[in-house]
């Protein structure tokens, strides 16, 4: 076997070897176009040319971003690696390069320049070295007793991320406005595409909700919404007040407050099957706990309605009666409290 495989290597033509050694260095250096967008992040390159109408030459550039005298040739070194990643478009003016935006860089314009969303934060929160650091663990995770018992995170950096959260406050800033900037510009798509969701809702409990973006967007769009956002106390604490919102300072494990609708964004992607199943247990219990008013109402209603031998029917049920009756297919769309909307079609 070990023969064989020595045989096909040798075999290899001298444009495979070539192309495949290539190959094997794009892989290798693929980190460098995290690292460009990172920097022009935080050199803030988007403003500049935002801000020079548009389109910026490199000497443009230079001025905008404070550029030291000596990095010229180095900044345009970078723009390459940039526009090749579609981050930017160059254009040639008379034989000068100029850079415009694209819809890319566009969400990483900053607050404060006319912009409709940005993402300039997030880029901090996935790429950055404890996020990265994490990364060059794998090989420990995957091999050793110990550290496959934990988090990767905790293998690179001794902690969970949420301890290192609480333990350090710049890290907490930077990872928390990194998802208030993710959830707006999720929130602006989920409403104008799907905003259906939140009809018939008196309350929602956003489970793990940072900041609150989410609530406030959701609050924003529909008023009589009640919304609550939990999070750990130290979150909670430190998030913007917002007379519309109210904030829980908890663990999500121990108590989820009751409500019409438990929300949760990018949460079970953070936790193992047998914790995700520990969360939507506590979601079950809040809504259940919500619901009991509710059914209480749905059971006393069945009982009175025995007085035209009538009957308050469960999903099954009428499912059952509709498919007997032959429609093919039905929609319960919920209103308010107990009431809902039940559409069945032929
Ligand atoms: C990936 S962030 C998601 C934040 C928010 N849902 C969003 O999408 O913008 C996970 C959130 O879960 C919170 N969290 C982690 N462990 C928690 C716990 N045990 N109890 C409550 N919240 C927790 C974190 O503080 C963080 O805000």
């Amino acid at each position: 076997m070990a023969q064989n495989v020595q045989e096909n290597e040798q075999v290899m033509s001298t444009e495979d070897l070539l192309q495949a050694q290539i190959e094997l260095y794009h892989h290798c250096l693929a980190f460098i176009k995290s690292m460009a967008l990172r920097a022009a992040t935080d050199l803030r390159i988007p403003d500049a040319i935002h801000c020079n109408g548009g389109a910026a030459t490199l000497t443009d550039l230079a001025a905008h971003v404070g550029l030291h005298p000596t990095k010229l040739s180095h900044l345009r070194r970078l723009m390459r690696v940039l526009t090749l990643s579609g981050i930017f478009t160059v254009h040639d003016d008379d034989g000068e390069a100029t850079y415009t935006l694209t819809r890319v860089s566009r969400l990483l314009l900053s607050d404060g320049v006319e912009r409709t969303h940005g993402l300039s934060q997030i880029v901090r929160v996935f790429v950055n070295p404890v996020a990265v650091a994490s990364q060059f663990s794998l090989h420990e995770w995957f091999t050793v007793e110990q550290a496959a018992a934990v988090s990767l995170f905790e293998v690179a950096h001794g902690c969970t991320r949420w301890e290192m959260i609480a333990n350090d406050s710049k890290d907490g800033s930077m990872f928390n406005a990194g998802m208030v900037e993710d959830s707006s510009v999720a929130m602006d798509i989920i409403l104008r595409k799907s905003s259906n969701v939140f009809r018939g809702i008196n309350s929602l409990v956003d489970v793990g909700g940072g900041y609150g973006a989410v609530a406030a967007a959701v609050v924003r769009a529909f008023p009589d919404i009640k919304c609550t956002v939990l999070d750990l106390p130290h979150i909670v604490a430190k998030a913007p007040s917002n007379n519309n919102i109210q904030f829980v300072g908890s663990d999500l494990f121990e108590f989820i407050p009751a409500a019409d609708v438990v929300l949760l964004k990018c949460i079970l992607h953070c936790w193992q099957h047998d914790d995700c199943v520990k969360i939507m247990r506590r979601c079950k219990e809040a809504i259940s706990a919500r619901d009991a008013g509710g059914k209480e109402m749905q059971l006393l209603f069945d009982v009175f309605m025995m007085y035209t031998d009538g009957i308050e029917r469960e999903e099954h049920e009428w499912k059952k009666i509709f498919l007997e009756a032959g429609f093919s297919d039905y929609k319960i769309i919920p209103v308010l409290g107990v009431r809902s909307i039940i559409e069945v079609y032929p």
